[in-house]
């Protein structure tokens, strides 16, 4: 079997896509991937860090206790004061879903084996996000650190070439 090289991305519900947009972009810096009119109707897709979030729509979000992922972010103290000064909360046990380890903050935590720094978000239809700050970083499997994100407009999956411009001039709509 061919080897995993990374997740490629994760998949939540939601119920009204313009807002997800939004408050992704705003709180986590995500980036709208406009894939030409038929695809952008069939789901919303964001770019956040090295990977993506792709959408599901639905009248209604069935949320399952403690289900959620996590994101890695670069700097952990502006991150708590970007999430501070737009009014969104954090968590240290996610509302009781989690025991919460690492000291008594009730707004983060950190995790015993990596010094890992975390926290818990929930986006406007309730998706449970974890982020997680390194502080050790990350290194191959040779022990070498590894910037991974270091592209300052983070990497891309390649398209084909023109395909938004191409779907764009064959069904001419405004981008979602
Ligand atoms: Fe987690």
């Amino acid at each position: 079997m061919s080897k995993v090289s990374m997740i490629h991305h994760i998949n939540i519900q939601i119920t009204d896509r313009q807002r997800t947009r939004e408050w992704y972009e705003k709180v986590l810096g995500a980036e709208f991937l406009d894939r030409g009119p038929a695809l952008n109707k069939r789901q919303l897709q964001l770019r956040i860090g090295t990977g993506e979030i792709h959408t599901s729509d639905t009248s209604e979000v069935i949320q399952v206790p403690q289900v959620h992922f996590a994101i890695e972010v670069e700097d952990w103290e502006g991150t708590l004061k970007h999430l501070d000064s737009l009014g969104v909360s954090c968590s240290r046990s996610a509302g009781g879903a989690f025991t919460g380890t690492g000291g008594d903050d009730p707004k983060q935590g950190r995790r015993e084996d990596t010094n890992e720094h975390y926290t818990y978000i929930r986006d406007p239809d309730g998706n449970l996000i974890e982020l997680v700050y390194h502080i050790l970083g990350l290194e191959s499997s040779q022990g070498k650190d590894l910037e991974l994100t270091s592209d300052p407009q983070n990497v891309r999956w390649t398209q084909n070439s023109g395909f938004v411009e191409d779907a764009y001039k064959a069904e001419p709509v405004q981008s979602a």
